[in-house]
Order: C-alpha cells, then structure tokens, then sequence
C-alpha cells in the first residue's frame, strides 16, 4: 500500500434466503465484497453488485426425523451405505428401480410420485414411515416401509405394519435386509407402537426369523378387487 494511502476495510456481505414452500426448500446465498476507506468517515449505504454471485442448494426433505432411527442402526450398516427416511428427490435416485425386486410397479412418472410423497407428509403425516438405504454412488439399494396403524383396542395401542422390505439383487446377502428391518423396528419403538407384524412368502421365513420375528400361526387372508399384477401380490 503506498505511503499515505488509506486503508481499506473490506466487508463481506452474506445475505441467505431460504425459500421454504413446497416442492422443496431452496437456499440461495449471495455474497457481496465491498471496500470502503477505514477508518469510515461516515457508513455508506452499501450498493449491492448488480452481478452476485447466486448459489443455489436444495436441502434435503425427510419425510419424518432422522433421529426417530436408532444410532445403533445408523452406526452399524456396513461402510459405504447410509440409511435415511425417504425423501422428495429420492425419484431420481431409484428408488423405484429398487422396489421392483418386490413387485409390478406400474408408470409412475416423478410428478405422480411428488403427489403420492407430498400426501404422506401431509395428509397422512404420522402414517408413513419409509425409510431408505444409499450407498456411496447416491442410488437406492435398499427400502421398507412402517406403516402405523392407531387402534381404540389394547388402551389406543398403536401397532406398525411392516411393508416392502427391498434390496436390490446385487447387494443382497450384505446384512442390509436385517438392517432395514432394524431401522423400522427402532421407528417403530420411537413412536410407541407395542409391537410390529408382517406378512411373507414361506420362501422369507428364515429371514424374518433371523430379523427376532415369530410365526404367530396365523393365516393371511386376501380379497382382490382385481387380477393380481405379479407373484408377490398373489403371494
Ligand atoms: C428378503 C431380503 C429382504 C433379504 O435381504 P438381504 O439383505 O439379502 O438379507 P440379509 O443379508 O440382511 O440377511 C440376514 C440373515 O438372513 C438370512 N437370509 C436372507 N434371506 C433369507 C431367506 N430368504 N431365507 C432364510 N434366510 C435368509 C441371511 O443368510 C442372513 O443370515 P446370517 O445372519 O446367518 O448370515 C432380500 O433378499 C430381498 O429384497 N428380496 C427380494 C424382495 C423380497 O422378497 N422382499 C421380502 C418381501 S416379504
């Protein structure tokens, strides 16, 4: 700085905004670099460069807390894999692609998919628990779903229903099924539900079993209102 000169005070303006109406929370952070003489003869108004520079983010949107997970489950899952509740974008991380190992999934387009996701976290908030498994390359590996069920009987006991349980192919046999079943049942245990109860193929038995469930011995009944679509639903 040559002698005389004034030194300058340079400013950093932050300035953050959170955009946080639906389809999904956007933050937009914009940062100003001023250089005003110092000591100040008077604060100037600051102008704002007509050319900030703009970030743009998306957060993450769980459908319920994170921390409804037990720590024992999120710390224990094999390195490289995370699991997570689902969240609004989790479309594009195949999540459809991994439930196929279960079922027919039929045309879901990512707008369908956005209505059926905003109605569980709207309308049936407290309904839905699905929860997800990611691995290090962000797809899908893994899903199910707790599904509460609040009843007048056993003093307004709250029981979950536990629902498509889904590991794709190529990471089966990894421990992550019993992880998955673990993680709901820890949800389920957060938020009250006396006990968990599913339905499986004879084939998934021993699976089950070795996740602490029991054969209660009874039967599971159906009554479709139209043909079923694939093995698993007639199952
Ligand atoms: C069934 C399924 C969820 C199991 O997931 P996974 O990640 O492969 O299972 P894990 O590695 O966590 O297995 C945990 C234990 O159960 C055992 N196991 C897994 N599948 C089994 C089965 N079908 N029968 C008996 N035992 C089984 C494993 O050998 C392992 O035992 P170990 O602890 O002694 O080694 C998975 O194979 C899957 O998604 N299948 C297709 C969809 C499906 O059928 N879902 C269930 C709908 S009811």
């Amino acid at each position: 700085m040559p002698s005389g000169a004034r030194p300058k005070l340079h400013i950093v303006i932050l300035r953050i905004r959170v955009f946080s109406n639906k389809p999904s929370q956007k933050l937009q952070s914009q940062t100003h670099l001023h250089s005003i003489p110092f000591p100040p003869i008077s604060y100037p108004s600051l102008p704002i460069s007509k050319n900030p520079t703009i970030i743009t983010m998306t957060i993450p949107q769980p459908l319920f807390q994170p921390t409804l997970i037990s720590k024992e489950v999120t710390s224990s899952l094999p390195a490289d894999f995370t699991i997570r509740p689902l969240e609004r974008n989790d479309y594009a991380k195949g999540f459809l692609e991994c439930l196929k190992v279960l079922t027919h999934i039929g045309n879901v387009t990512e707008e369908k998919f956005h209505e059926r996701y905003d109605w569980m976290d709207t309308q049936a908030k407290g309904g839905y628990y699905v929860l997800v498994i990611e691995n290090e390359e962000e797809r899908i590996v893994g899903t199910g779903v707790l599904l509460v069920e609040r009843k007048f009987i056993h003093d307004l006991g709250t029981i979950g229903h536990i629902e498509e349980i889904s590991i794709t192919k190529e990471h089966q046999g990894k421990g992550l099924g019993q992880k998955m079943i673990n993680g709901l049942d820890s949800v389920a245990q957060a938020i009250g539900c006396y006990k968990t109860i599913l339905n499986c193929s004879v084939k998934n038995e021993g699976f089950y079993v070795k996740c602490g469930f029991k054969n209660g011995g009874g039967l599971e009944m159906s009554h479709y209102f139209e043909e079923p679509k694939s093995a698993y639903e007639s199952g």
